[in-house]
């Protein structure tokens, strides 16, 4: 599978290199491709402008600030979503500083992001994944205690289906948690995970993990 990912900073060029390794056809976008010129160098893997990767990618990957998100789709084009996977990594991260190493989000607790993104390219699938964790450890992270828990949800079972797959392959259980409603849920996960970063500096050390009996 050909996945495009919109975005060129750490999330972006890091789930374009899970991707890579784990065998799929990956670009990578930016609005401006050129500054992914070292990347593409040493990853090996083709840059082009949002509107680009999007129409060549069968999934996508969304990893862009929160708050541009709707607009970096408007320049990937709404016809190059059509049908489409889109593996939704954003948070909806507000400008005003943490507080108490709490973000603050532009969203409220009864909607989403994702829910967002979903009404507004309503032909696209969207599903929420690898939004809960740093980069430094979405792909194939190494735990004393095992395989942590990645949280996704999304309104389409086959587009959920990939994501599973991917979520596998990049070393996570995975936790299906529904519809994008759960994105209320999912996208907070968020916030708790930054803590111990803002709070300690801690930011390549801790995951989730769902226990089960
Ligand atoms: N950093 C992490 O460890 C982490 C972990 C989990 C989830 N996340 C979430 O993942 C997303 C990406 O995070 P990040 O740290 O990699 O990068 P970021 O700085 O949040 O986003 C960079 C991307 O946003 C694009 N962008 C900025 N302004 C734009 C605009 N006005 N219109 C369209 N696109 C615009 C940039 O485009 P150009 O390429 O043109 O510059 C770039 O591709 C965020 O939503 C973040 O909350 C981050």
């Amino acid at each position: 599978m050909r996945f495009g990912v919109i975005g060129s900073a750490v999330v972006g060029q890091t789930l374009a290199s899970g991707l890579k390794k784990h065998g799929y056809e990956v670009r990578i976008g930016s609005r401006s491709p050129a500054k992914l010129a070292d990347y593409a160098k040493s990853s090996g893997i083709l840059t082009g402008t949002f509107a680009e990767v999007a129409a060549w990618g069968e999934g996508l990957v969304l990893a862009v600030g929160g708050n541009v998100a709707e607009d970096a789709l408007r320049d990937a084009g709404a016809a190059s979503l059509k049908g489409k996977l889109v593996v939704d990594a954003t948070n909806p991260i507000a400008k005003e500083p943490p507080e108490d190493g709490v973000v603050k989000y532009f969203t409220s607790p009864n909607e989403s992001l994702m829910e967002r993104l979903q009404r507004a390219f309503p032909d696209a699938r969207f599903v929420k994944a690898f939004n809960s964790v740093g980069a430094a450890l979405m792909v194939n992270p190494s735990f004393p205690g095992g395989r942590p828990t990645m949280f996704y949800c999304g309104n389409d079972a086959a587009a959920k289906a990939t994501v599973a797959t991917i979520i596998d392959q990049f070393g996570w259980d995975g936790a299906d948690m529904g519809t994008a409603t759960a994105a209320r849920a999912i996208e907070p996960l968020a916030q708790l995970w930054c803590i111990p970063g803002f709070r300690d500096n801690q930011w390549t050390n801790h995951a989730f993990r769902l226990m089960r009996k």
